[in-house]
């Protein structure tokens, strides 16, 4: 197979870019080795930063998520005792959409069927060649086990933290940052309302709570807990227990109300970054190139303003010969990419409690701060919120 961009990985930051580049008239085939149902399926971010939404609705992706989408204007931060609303619209002009991955896969997979786009699901063996020519390719073995090639005049790899693609930037020029916390999160998903209207993230000595959404019928709750829980331990009342404990069930008349849980898992935290985020003709996207801890729901928007960057430098590139942006983008892509990873380190080591009674204090005062100075709760929102594109 021939194409002009080789596509490693069929999540959103894959398939927004063979929607981008497909938009100016750059060819691309896609490669994934989890199954269509799998990518479709899995449950991972559910905020929309402004940047974002304005990139899906400028390429024509905008439809569904303005009628489905859930317009934010902040969020709730609290400790025991208070909760304070942050008006991300009126302290930055700028909001956020509950409006989940599973929705911006979908929509994502509904253009690319419409257009013809080519993904190969399930295959396996997949490795990059050739990277240091202007001929790289990709080979993997197919669903029904042939062996094949794609070549092309780039390879990006979309393809997360254990795709093949991060190894192959040279060790000669690679450096990799990372931190492990000391806590992971235990997440579900609840077929009930919420019981807010935004976000409620919250400070509690037990541990970090949030209170988030998918829907009108959906919640998405999460809970500290020490790395490697066993999630047997969590039955469903003792969650639905502790959240009520944590987010402050019966204060000030606010009530938190439980419902079935459809699904329940543990995620570890960790912050990770690689760079370059280009070698020879190999590009990274999103999570092939850093990883955030989830609090402050960066990872997908900064899989979507890579992607908003790569997009017209590869088109540059490809149709013009002008590879001006292609030399920029590592190094542009990174600037966003290490402002979103302070914030989530920020974000993490403010909310979760370690056991450490100065911390604790430390934490408290910052949340203080943050909730009542206009420089403080600036500052969380324009993080929050979204810098713009190319910041
Ligand atoms: C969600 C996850 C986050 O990490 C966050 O900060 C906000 C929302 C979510 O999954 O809904």
């Amino acid at each position: 197979m021939r194409t002009q961009v080789a596509i490693v990985g069929a999540g959103p930051a894959g398939l927004l870019l063979a929607h981008l580049l497909a938009a100016d008239g750059v060819e691309s085939i896609v490669v994934e080795s989890r199954s269509e149902e799998y990518v479709a399926a899995r449950i991972r971010a559910g905020i929309l930063e402004q940047s974002t939404v304005d990139l899906l609705r400028a390429s024509g992706l905008g439809d569904r998520l303005d009628r489905e989408g859930d317009q934010h204007h902040g969020i709730y931060l609290q400790w025991p005792g208070e909760r304070h609303h942050l008006d991300f619209v009126e302290l930055t002009g700028r909001s956020v959409w509950v409006y989940g991955q599973t929705e911006v896969q979908a929509d994502l997979a509904a253009v690319a069927h419409a257009r013809g786009q080519e993904i190969h699901y399930e295959v396996g063996d997949t490795a990059l060649h050739d990277l240091d020519t202007d001929r790289p390719s990709v080979t993997f073995t197919d669903r029904s086990g042939a062996a094949q090639r794609i070549e092309a005049d780039v390879v990006v790899g979309c393809d997360g933290s254990f795709g093949p693609s991060r190894a192959e930037v040279s060790s000669a020029v690679r450096r990799t940052w990372e931190k492990t916390y000391p806590y992971s999160w235990l997440g579900v998903l609840a077929a009930v309302a919420p019981s807010t209207d935004e976000l409620i993230y919250a400070w509690h000595p037990d541990g970090f709570a949030m209170h988030s959404m998918r829907s009108e019928t959906v919640s998405r709750l999460y809970l500290q807990v020490p790395n490697d829980t066993p999630i047997e331990d969590w039955s469903d009342d003792r969650i639905w227990e502790a959240l009520a404990t944590r987010l402050g069930h019966g204060q000030d008349g606010w009530t938190l109300t439980p419902g079935p849980i459809t699904d329940k898992s543990v995620l570890p935290m960790r912050s990770f970054v690689q760079t370059p985020m280009r070698h020879g003709r190999l590009f990274l996207a999103g999570d092939a190139a850093h990883i955030v801890p989830p609090t402050g729901a960066k990872g997908l928007n900064l899989a979507a303003a890579d992607v908003g960057l790569l997009a017209p430098a590869l088109v540059a590139m490809l149709r013009k010969g002008d590879h001006t942006l292609a030399d920029a983008y590592s190094e542009t892509a990174l600037r966003r990419v290490w402002r979103c990873t302070h914030f989530s380190w920020w974000m993490t080591t403010m909310l979760h409690t370690s056991g450490d009674p100065f911390e604790a204090e430390l934490q408290l005062s910052q949340l203080r701060w943050v909730c009542s100075s206009q420089a403080g709760a600036t500052g969380l929102a324009e993080n929050y919120a979204g810098l713009p594109i190319g910041f």
